[in-house]
């Protein structure tokens, strides 16, 4: 959606701090021995409490709250009997609708002990999300947000998961402008505009390049010995630095 009122400002601002809330207190639960389906549950217990909706649930009837994906799982993990164990790298995307407002972020961790290649990946892909904010402006090209992912990855000697992306949100959860990828493609034209509502979210991996659907049908899954890293957030474009939805705070 583009922006066109202070309430609409609001909206997108007040469904960010839940989804962000939701976020950090997943990430913050988790712990060896807990299956994803527990944690989902606390998720939903904490979105209901907001008075939010989930919005994969309400958009896509996907089978949880929340997506959780460990280890080789990329992206869209169904919450289930999965035990979380130690040295797992953990993913948490959380996005949901509240008085019409769609927002949607992620969050990754790794469960003590921690191997360096894991936290690495983590870092280099917070780093990767913030070089991306810092090109997203009215006017800049979107293909700006893919050069700043690749670049990240690259130079931290990390790939990146081509077939997911970032994307238009507001009043649904994913709208035009679609396809807002990883990577620098030369062939994409479109540029950002003020007031547009835009969720970016990098996946850097150890060794994929690209995911595909699993047998459940909805957790995305690159080669058996990929892990990947992903965080993002919903914002609000302006002619400066981004508003962003989802920053981590106490929720009000
Ligand atoms: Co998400
Ligand atoms: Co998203």
């Amino acid at each position: 959606m583009t922006i066109e009122s202070q309430q609409d400002i609001d909206g997108i601002l007040k469904a960010g701090r839940v989804v962000a809330h939701v976020r950090d207190t997943m990430l913050d639960a988790v712990e060896p021995g807990m299956t994803t389906a527990e944690l989902d549950a606390l998720g939903a217990d904490l979105l209901d409490s907001f008075g939010a909706k989930s919005a994969p649930r309400v958009t896509y009837n996907f089978p949880g709250a929340t997506c959780i994906s460990v280890n080789e799982e990329a992206a869209h993990g169904i919450p289930g009997a999965r035990v979380i164990k130690a040295g797992d790298i953990v993913n948490i995307d959380v996005s949901a609708e509240l008085e019409g407002y769609f927002a949607d972020t992620g969050g990754t961790m790794v469960v003590p002990p921690v191997s360096s290649i894991k936290t690495r990946l983590c870092h280099a892909t917070q780093l990767a999300l913030k070089n991306a904010l810092s090109q997203a402006r009215a006017g800049a090209p979107i293909n700006q947000i893919g050069r700043a992912i690749q670049r990240t990855a690259k130079s931290h000697g990390f790939k990146t998961i081509r077939n997911l992306g970032g994307h238009g949100i507001g009043r649904s959860l994913h709208e035009e402008p679609e396809g807002i990828v990883s990577y620098f493609d030369r062939h994409d034209t479109r540029r950002l505009r003020e007031g547009q509502v835009i969720a970016i979210e990098p996946f850097l991996s150890t060794r994929s390049t690209h995911v595909s659907e699993a047998a459940d049908g909805w957790t995305l899954v690159g080669h058996p010995a990929n892990l990947s890293a992903q965080y993002e957030h919903t914002l609000i474009v302006t002619k400066g630095a981004p508003i962003v939805a989802t920053l981590s705070q106490a929720c009000a």
